[in-house]
């Protein structure tokens, strides 16, 4: 357990068989992407969901019950109901404390396949590199801003190719997958990572109950997850606009729009979710291509990678599920800590000073942006003293420049 990396935030104020940890990790922690605004009508007065259920279809293996289940909460926060296998399950009455086990465990492994193997390194992270590294000339200055970003990502992911994705792999032992299951798993997790797409309009779309809990700060993924994107978007348009004084010039630049093309049809399985133009047309555009590249090698990395807290005690996610079962299993334990403890290499932090990679523009804005992220930092610190649970998902204090394994 020394190997296995510290987490950022200490889960210890609150018991991970509580039904409080369930709010905790939707509004304050790894499932606040999921979490989404639900219809007046509910029966429950639930005005939230966090539904994890379009995993349920994946083979599993005898001896374990399938995954896919959805969290219920009121305008409170408070947890009212968990569906699972088309029955509702309600706290206090039989069953409750599988049902909750049985959505950690989704949840556990929707974030670990979804939003950080597939989502964070083979979409964002291994796209961005393809397409960089066969398309921009060594000297063009996008490829050396992408440089501190992309820092490692090919030696991590094709690290990851060998050790979390083929049957057999860490990943498949950890999980309940069949062989089949993991042949059904990574497809549909293409289907479902949503991370290629711009942050801000992802927020904006959640709802207007999710806007509400923003403007109370009771949902510091969306917060925070916001100001950042907006920081890093700052400096990333600050560096287009020096380089390409006019959109004509983005237009003009024949190694962007391969980079652009290429990245587009490597998105093509996933078409219907974005509305990429087949040219990039303004600087607008790529600098929020740049943005979105970096939010998420760090942004959303440190949140769906780092994941100690949710993984390193009996109490917590895991990422199978036996039948009855209420709390993770001793193997399950081992083999959770084990993929933890040789997961967590450190990439540089990315409060640091590239300059040494760059040329003077792009210095001079970052110089800017590490102002900008250090006030955002010292303003989330702050607001951490006064929110129902810390949230440090997009703290710049521990977000490192690149993707890890
Ligand atoms: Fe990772």
């Amino acid at each position: 357990m020394a190997h296995c990396a510290e987490p950022n935030s200490k889960w210890t104020d609150v018991s991970g068989f509580s039904d409080e940890y369930i709010e905790r990790l939707a509004f304050y922690g790894q499932s606040s992407l999921a979490l989404e605004d639900l219809a007046a009508g509910d029966p429950d007065g639930a005005a939230f969901v966090a539904d994890y259920r379009s995993i349920s279809g994946l083979e599993v293996r005898d001896s374990f019950v399938p995954y896919g289940a959805a969290a219920f909460f009121t305008e409170n926060q408070k947890l009212v109901r968990i569906e699972r296998s088309g029955k509702s399950f309600h706290p206090g009455n039989a069953g409750w404390a599988h049902a909750k086990f049985a959505w950690k465990a989704t949840m556990g492994t929707y974030i670990t396949l979804v939003d950080h193997l597939v989502g964070c390194h083979f979409m964002v992270a291994n796209n961005i590199c393809l397409a960089a590294y066969s398309k921009l000339p060594c000297d063009h200055p996008i490829r050396q801003y992408l440089k501190p970003f992309t820092y490692r990502s090919v030696l991590i992911n094709l690290k990851a190719c060998e050790t979390l994705i083929p049957v057999n792999s860490m990943f498949h032992r950890a999980s309940a997958l069949t062989a089949k299951g993991i042949d059904q798993a990574f497809p549909a997790a293409f289907q479902l990572a949503t991370n290629f797409r711009s942050f801000p309009d992802l927020i904006k779309d959640k709802g207007p109950k999710i806007q509400q809990l923003m403007k109370e700060d009771k949902y510091p993924f969306g917060t925070d997850g916001c100001k950042l994107h907006e920081i890093l978007l700052k400096f990333t348009t600050s560096y287009v606009e020096t380089l390409y004084p006019s959109d004509q010039q983005v237009v003009d630049d024949v190694h962007i729009q391969d980079f652009w093309k290429m990245i587009l049809e490597k998105l093509d399985i996933q078409k219907a979710q974005y509305d990429w133009k087949p040219t990039c047309t303004t600087r607008a555009e790529l600098a929020s291509l740049l943005t979105q590249h970096v939010f998420i090698v760090s942004g959303y990395h440190e949140l769906f990678g780092t994941i100690a807290e949710l993984v390193n005690n009996r109490e917590a996610c895991g990422l199978k599920i036996r039948p009855g079962q209420e709390e993770v299993d001793p193997q399950a334990l081992l083999q959770n800590s084990v993929i933890l403890a040789l997961t967590s290499l450190r990439m540089p932090m990315l409060c640091s000073d590239f300059s040494h990679l760059w040329d003077a523009e792009v210095k001079g804005a970052w110089m800017t942006c590490l102002d900008d992220l250090s006030a955002l930092s010292k303003d989330i610190n702050k607001r951490n003293t006064t929110r129902r649970f810390p949230c440090d998902a997009f703290n710049p204090e521990f977000l490192e420049c690149s993707i890890s394994v």
